[in-house]
């Protein structure tokens, strides 16, 4: 049973991973209907975008009830990331996070990501810089290491210097990344995972908010991990089996009121879809985000095929997906 204090329960202990393609603003929407109170990060966005792009709405915009919502960012350059933290703050952004972690070669030849723990000096700069331009928190996101420079004493150094710069927030996704030979999607599954690296931080900065990332797939787990660490995040799991974080409210936020069932939630969407396609959007950009929604129900395989089999068709409407519900048996 979930024991909570009378203390303000802390907002950030259980947040949604950033990941490319996958938690856009339409997937964020879906899972605030799913929880009230995860802490949603949009997909990292590159200065480069932000800056030479000619759509800022595009890699800006979200919706209102997404609060609270951390931006992610990509890049090395202070005073780019500083220009970006300020558009961040007038887009009404909670939190501006680095991203010290991707892997891909795309990102390496632009210098940043997870090369960029190779060079803790440029790091906190980067963040020192961020710090400074704006009011709203500046966070980080890190591996535990790269390559063979995988040593605690590594990891520390590096959020011993970040820390320096007043940086609270640290996210670590628990294993090493290999910048040679391991595409991004081997990197999430061969390097093993180290939780008790990110033990370790929390007892040596106790001051920091910690929160540990990577493998997280029950909430067992998850309260496990929160009896070490400040904070959890999830990825790939919210995505896949993303009824699984409407439990969360109850167990780490203290809620009492019935969680919503999950066809409630997919009538929600359903309305948030309509609206959308008004505005234009494609339905196959919205649909594809319900495939994880009734992941472990009776029938759920025939809901993600007739999806996937109709929604891109022309003149299909949102009203696919309550009948896509039809072949579900579930709460
Ligand atoms: C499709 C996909 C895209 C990702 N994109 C990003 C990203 O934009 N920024 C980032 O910091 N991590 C990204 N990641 C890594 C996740 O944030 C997370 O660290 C990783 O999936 C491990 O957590 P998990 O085991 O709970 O999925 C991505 C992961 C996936 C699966």
């Amino acid at each position: 049973m979930p024991n909570h204090s009378l203390q303000k329960i802390d907002p950030r202990k259980v947040s949604l991973a950033p990941m490319l393609d996958w938690t856009d603003k339409h997937f964020r929407y879906l899972l605030r209907l799913v929880s009230k109170n995860i802490w949603l990060y949009t997909e990292m966005v590159t200065t480069g975008a932000i800056i030479h792009g000619n759509n800022l709405p595009r890699f800006l915009a979200y919706n209102d009830q997404e609060h609270p919502l951390t931006l992610q960012l990509g890049g090395s350059i202070p005073k780019d990331l500083a220009y970006c933290c300020q558009l961040a703050e007038q887009y009404g952004y909670d939190e501006v996070n680095l991203n010290v972690g991707c892997p891909s070669d795309r990102v390496q030849s632009g210098a940043f990501g997870a090369c960029l723990m190779a060079k803790p000096e440029l790091v906190a700069e980067c963040i020192a810089t961020m710090i400074d331009s704006v009011t709203i928190p500046i966070s980080i996101k890190t591996r535990i290491g790269i390559d063979h420079e995988d040593h605690y004493e590594q990891l520390h150094a590096l959020v011993e210097k970040v820390s320096q710069t007043g940086c609270r927030y640290f996210t670590i996704h628990a294993r090493k990344a290999w910048l040679e030979g391991l595409s991004p999607k081997q990197n999430r599954d061969v390097p093993p995972l180290r939780y008790e690296f990110v033990y370790q931080l929390k007892k040596d900065f106790p001051e920091c908010h910690i929160s540990i990332n990577g493998g997280i797939t029950t909430l067992a787990d998850m309260q496990q991990h929160l009896t070490h660490v400040d904070g959890v995040m999830i990825g790939r799991e919210a995505y896949h089996n993303t009824y699984l974080m409407a439990d969360i409210d109850h167990y780490f936020y203290g809620a009492t009121e019935t969680k919503p069932s999950r066809k409630d939630i997919l009538h929600r969407y359903t309305d948030y879809v309509e609206q959308e396609m008004i505005k234009g959007v494609p339905l196959i950009y919205l649909t594809r985000h319900v495939l994880g929604l009734m992941h472990g129900c009776y029938g759920a395989k025939n809901f993600r095929r007739i999806i996937s089999e109709n929604a891109w068709k022309k003149n299909q409407t949102a009203d696919l997906l309550i009948q896509a519900a039809k072949e579900v048996n579930c709460d």
